[in-house]
């Protein structure tokens, strides 16, 4: 698969399969996302990746954390800034909307949103996940290299048939995951990712989102 293939057609896949991924399936992808760009090649990443049993029971975890606390703890590192803009702000919106009604869910029914929101926290029945985890002294510079990283994962994962959906809704259980996974006081998690085989026939994985096109987000000077 080609560079611009990928890129044109790796979607965040939000049904999976119960087949299991092997370890050495997502080794193999790792071995080849860690050649990912960082500045001065710092490598600011830290990944734990989970299946089976490590797994359910981070599904158990999360159960128990958002019954008594649905707000979660996104803490000091918030998903997305406060009151988000335009055109930020259309562009989010239309995702959702267009999520929605690919599951049929109405607008105005919350309890059906609120059940479809908490699937992310079982992964989306995805067999394995990777957490990353980032040193909370690095800064803004760091945080985009993991960002390529994560990037890279899910283009060599695509590459390999398998499906992924990067989820910073994990961010809502930071110190849940903090305590769970014993890191050390300068951890954090910062964002989760759902890896396994895309079930072909959910109506969810059908979604394709929209990108605002080159001369909405570029000047060209020079040319
Ligand atoms: C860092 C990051 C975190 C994300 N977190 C979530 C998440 O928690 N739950 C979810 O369903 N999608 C999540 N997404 C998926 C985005 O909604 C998705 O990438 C975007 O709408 C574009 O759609 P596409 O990935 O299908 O191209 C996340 C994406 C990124 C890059």
């Amino acid at each position: 698969m080609d560079v611009t293939t990928a890129l044109k057609t790796r979607i965040s896949t939000r049904a999976f399969k119960p087949d299991p991924l092997p370890e050495s399936l997502v080794r193999d992808i790792l071995d080849v996302a860690r050649w990912s760009p960082s500045g001065g090649n710092v490598q600011p990443w830290t990944v734990i990746a989970t299946a089976g049993a490590a797994q359910r029971a981070i599904i158990d975890l999360a159960k128990t954390a958002l019954m008594s606390n649905p707000a979660g703890e996104e803490g000091d590192r918030p998903i997305y800034p406060e009151a988000l803009w335009e055109p930020h702000r259309s562009y989010r919106y239309k995702v959702g909307e267009d999520l929605y009604a690919k599951l049929s869910i109405p607008r105005e029914d919350k309890g059906a949103r609120l059940a479809w929101l908490a699937k992310n926290y079982e992964f989306f029945g995805a067999p394995a996940a990777l957490f990353f985890i980032i040193d909370r002294r690095m800064g803004h510079g760091q945080w985009a290299h993991m960002g390529m990283f994560m990037q890279s994962i899910a283009l060599v994962a695509h590459e390999r048939g398998v499906a992924s959906c990067m989820q910073e809704c994990w961010a809502r259980l930071r110190d849940t995951l903090h305590a769970h996974f014993a890191l050390t006081a300068q951890e954090m998690v910062y964002c989760g990712m759902a890896l396994g085989y895309a079930d072909p026939d959910a109506p969810v994985n059908t979604l394709r989102t929209d990108r605002a096109a080159v001369d909405a987000f570029a000047v060209f000077r020079g040319f």
